[in-house]
């Protein structure tokens, strides 16, 4: 469940943090937004859009002892809906006083979860609005659904639109309460409104479509009557428990270490993952992320050629996590995590359970028999899995990491929910998109992701290399035809580093420490392996390629910046463009044998199925980083084998 609460209820002592990237706790968000509310004397009309800990300098965090004193500061981005003004603030907790203050030019902060609520409220009362819809036989309001779409910059904007903070929401009509609306598209009808005084400023009315007819229902009240009937439970139990163990927010499992934390806008992150190798802790990655993601659909039309999420840096997956349930999101035994964040209003808003942590058994994870001596040797995989869910609007996305015993680490997306709609009249087929049921069909686009990876394989500083597969050309070498080599290239600069994927010369991007090598002299390295990627279909000059312009490669590497955070920018709420990775890139700085962090891009392209259809089967993206010479042998030649099962027709070895 989710929960609000005020700071009348929580005490004036502010609890000391064990370490310096713990997230901020309740009384610490409320105590930054006393602290800012009093020194810059806000008026009831400045937002909070979000707090969350000011990450303190890397020498800080790898220097910390347990006991030392922690510093702790937050960082704070304001919204004033009185002029639309943006403001970062930063709040020393520690020495209760605001540290930094300042006004963003030309930004608009992401959307507040409150501003979803009140913008479906102003709209469904715009007598305007209601007009449109009765002209479309809607009349009942209480069934409308309003999703507010972020309204992008797409330069063809009136006049009057020019800085003001905008949705442009998409609205559908539910049968009944429970009925999904999203088979029930109210095609053609565009509400644009302000969100900072809520006003709806023009409703666009492009013409009637029919509203399609036919429910797309999902829930269980409309399902149950044709229940499979065969299922048989299955029970996963750990009779002594789970095999981690956790202080704070630190993890400890099997061989890994690392910590934990949560920002409205990322969710999840992971910092100062690390593996320890005969003794010594091998710190891997300083801090991960999903850092954006765009969801850009292709379909010209009226109503849909602005549809292109930013969910991170638009809404923020964060502050859309769900409360998850053991039993039905998550299966073990399972500890759960809690999110802390603030409304826009100040209030705290904490989510129960958002990140969930287990063990999954995965399989084998290797397997020899000697088939002389007939001695079977095979060890079962296991994987330690962190994830949290969020709901944007209409879709679900789980984000998972998974920790394998040798030593690999696997980001995967699972895409679920339900999928974006639009109306056509009978007998129309939608070039852009797949006729789902009667008059409506769902539009093909793109889930495009960008995961930061600050990398520190075995120390601070880092080289990365492309390395190809190629084949040697016939000849001396090569008298037989057969031989082929890995070709690894270093990528020195900024520039140099903005790489594609190519599946044909089984191309993958390694992170090594050129400093330290393994026993047999390569130098310690972690690989990025592909999953299922690909290339934007938006043009090089359409709105959303500009604004999201981390999409045009799979690979960005970057000095470390604390301040180059998100590969599209800080704010990319209707920026105009060109913000983030293109522009810091444009300096074309060193990246060998330096601190670096690596952006990794993949694309997801649904072309929709009847069978996402009323609700989309999970669909799975992602990549995996694999040592590569990173230990001098199988770290996971160590495991146990697996007690074995009696049973009457097979003996395990
Ligand atoms: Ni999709």
């Amino acid at each position: 469940m989710t929960a609000i609460y005020s700071e009348t209820q929580l005490a004036t002592q502010l609890p000391a943090a064990s370490h310096p990237l713990d997230p901020l706790v309740a009384e610490e968000i409320l105590a930054a937004i006393a602290i800012v509310k009093a020194e810059r004397h806000l008026s009831e009309r400045v937002r909070f859009i979000t707090v969350t800990l000011q990450e303190p300098p890397k020498s800080v965090v790898l220097n910390f002892q347990p006991g030392d004193a922690v510093e702790r500061e937050a960082f704070i981005i304001l919204l004033d809906n009185q002029d639309g003004a943006c403001y970062e603030a930063v709040v020393s907790l520690t020495q209760q006083a605001l540290r930094d203050w300042k006004h963003i030019p030309n930004a608009q902060p992401p959307i507040a979860l409150d501003e979803f609520f009140d913008c479906e409220a102003a709209v469904k009362a715009s007598p305007e609005f209601q007009a449109a819809a009765s002209k479309r036989g809607i009349t009942d309001m209480s069934l409308v659904m309003v999703d507010p779409w972020s309204a992008g910059c797409y330069g063809n904007e009136p006049e009057t639109d020019r800085g003001r903070r905008l949705s442009r929401a998409l609205c559908w009509v539910k049968d009944s309460p429970t009925d999904n609306g999203y088979a029930h598209p109210i095609e053609g009808v565009l509400a644009i409104v302000d969100l900072n005084s809520m006003e709806v400023v023009r409703i666009e009315d492009h013409g009637v479509v029919p509203v399609p007819p036919e429910s797309g229902n999902y829930a269980r009240e409309f399902v149950e009557s044709r229940f499979r009937q065969d299922l048989k439970p299955i029970a996963i139990t750990q009779p002594e428990g789970a095999s981690f163990t956790v202080e704070g927010h630190e993890i400890c499992w099997q061989k890994w270490r690392m910590r934990i934390g949560f920002t409205p806008r990322e969710g999840l992150v992971l910092y100062t993952v690390g593996y320890e190798d005969q003794g010594e802790l091998r710190p891997i990655i300083y801090r991960a992320s999903l850092a954006e993601m765009t969801v850009p659909y292709g379909d010209p039309q009226v109503q849909a050629y602005r549809k292109n999420a930013f969910d991170v840096g638009e809404y923020g997956v964060g502050m859309l996590a769900n409360s998850l349930t053991l039993g039905c999101d998550c299966l073990g035994e399972i500890r759960y995590f809690d999110a802390v964040m603030s409304t826009s209003r100040g209030d705290i808003f904490q989510i129960e359970n958002a990140i969930c942590m287990h063990e999954e058994d995965f399989g084998i994870l290797w397997k020899h028999t000697d088939w002389r001596t007939d001695q079977v040797e095979v060890r079962r995989s296991r994987r330690l899995v962190l994830s949290f869910i969020a709901t944007v609007g209409n879709y679900e996305y789980g984000f998972f990491w998974y920790f394998y015993q040798d030593g690999s680490i696997q980001y995967e997306v699972k895409l679920t929910g339900m999928m974006n709609t639009s109306a056509v009249p009978p007998e129309v087929r939608p070039k852009y998109g797949t006729l789902i049921a009667p008059q409506l069909y769902a539009q093909n686009h793109q889930h495009i992701f960008n995961v930061r990876l600050d990398m520190c394989v075995d120390g601070m500083n880092n080289s990365v290399y492309e390395v190809d597969t190629e084949a040697v050309p016939m000849g001396d070498e090569n008298p037989y035809g057969n031989a082929f080599y890995a070709k690894s290239t270093l990528l020195p600069t900024e520039q140099a580093a903005q790489r594609l994927f190519d599946p044909y010369k089984a191309r993958y991007w390694k992170i090594v420490n050129p400093e330290r090598q393994n026993r047999m002299g390569y130098p310690v390295g972690y690989k990025l392996v592909h999953g299922e990627n690909g290339l934007p279909f938006s043009h090089p000059e359409a709105s959303v390629t500009r604004r999201a312009g981390y999409t045009t490669k799979h690979l960005w590497v970057t000095p470390y910046q604390p301040n180059e955070r998100f590969p599209a920018g800080e704010y990319p709420n209707q920026h105009p463009g060109g913000d983030g990775l293109p522009t810091w890139t444009a300096a074309d700085r060193a990246i060998e044998n330096t601190d670096l962090v690596v952006w990794y891009t993949f694309a997801h392209t649904h072309v929709p199925r009847a069978e996402d259809w009323p609700v989309m089967p999970t669909a799975y993206t992602g990549f995996m980083l694999k040592p590569v010479n990173f230990f001098n042998e199988n770290p996971a030649n160590d495991l146990p084998p697996s007690p074995a099962k009696q049973s009457a027709q097979h003996k395990c070895h």
